[in-house]
């Protein structure tokens, strides 16, 4: 059985104090009831509250990614932070190629493929983001879209790499707008990559790889849309800045 998977990006919210609030109520709430042996948590904080995170992780049933990776080792590059460095503090994972950072920072499918390639190296597990944006979907270009930043971003790795990513799928259009896909738009973009996945390094592997929805994913609408046979979880922007709403959702299976 594929791995369930609920993973908060906090994106660019909370002071320290707040972030420590957070951590520590999802902390309490996961111990309050069990969670499936299946699902796996993981929050991904700003960088300044990674380690903080990591040493609550150790104590509790989630798992600590990063928003961001540079491309590059070391050295001179002002602002950034290795793969290295983030192994340097324990991380497991790694949200790569997220919408906002191709939006402001033009991250193109070559760099996602550089930095995909630096978590691997380090042995962080890279959550991988793709999605089409408004006026593409209106085109009916979603499914062009999607498999030019998979085939760009990722099948230069080789199937035992593959098998370590994660992917999320986040149309653009569904995120903070309070739109969401509907399950029966999220289950056809799913499969229709879990397809990609399975012309190129076959069945096995394809069904291997767990694929979550991003966009507007609430405790309301969550069960429904992971009922859905290929999708594997969710990848929550606002919703998780709640612990209460967030673990609600981890509890959607
Ligand atoms: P929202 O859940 O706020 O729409 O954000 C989704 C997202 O971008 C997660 O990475």
């Amino acid at each position: 059985m594929r791995k369930h998977i609920v993973a908060g990006n906090w994106k660019m919210n909370n002071t320290f104090e707040e972030a420590d609030e957070l951590i520590s109520n999802i902390v309490d709430a996961l111990e309050e009831k069990e969670l499936d042996r299946n699902t796996q948590v993981i929050i991904c904080p700003p960088f300044p509250y990674l380690e903080m995170a990591t040493d609550y992780s150790k104590d509790s049933y989630f798992l600590v990614g990063a928003q961001d990776v540079s491309t590059e080792d070391k050295g001179a590059y002002t602002g950034e932070v290795s793969a290295a460095m983030l192994k340097s503090i324990e991380l497991e994972y790694c949200i790569v190629g997220h919408s906002e950072r191709r939006q402001y920072h033009n991250e193109s499918n070559a760099m996602v493929a550089k930095k995909v390639d630096q978590l691997l190296k380090n042995e962080i597990r890279p959550i991988v983001c793709c999605g089409e944006r408004l006026e593409e979907r209106e085109a009916d270009k979603q499914f062009e879209v999607v498999k030019q930043q998979i085939e760009e971003g990722l099948f230069h790795l080789t199937a035992e790499q593959f098998k370590e990513l994660v992917i999320a799928y986040e149309p653009v259009w569904a995120i903070g707008t309070g739109k969401t896909a509907t399950p029966e738009q999220a289950q056809e973009i799913h499969a229709f990559i879990r397809n990609l996945i399975a012309e190129k390094y076959g069945k096995e592997v394809a069904e291997e790889i767990s694929i979550l929805y991003g966009g507007s994913c609430k405790p309301s609408n969550a069960k429904e849309i992971f009922s859905k046979t290929d999708v594997d979880g969710g990848l929550i922007g606002g919703a998780c800045l709640k612990a209460e709403d967030f673990i609600a959702i981890a509890f959607s299976f």
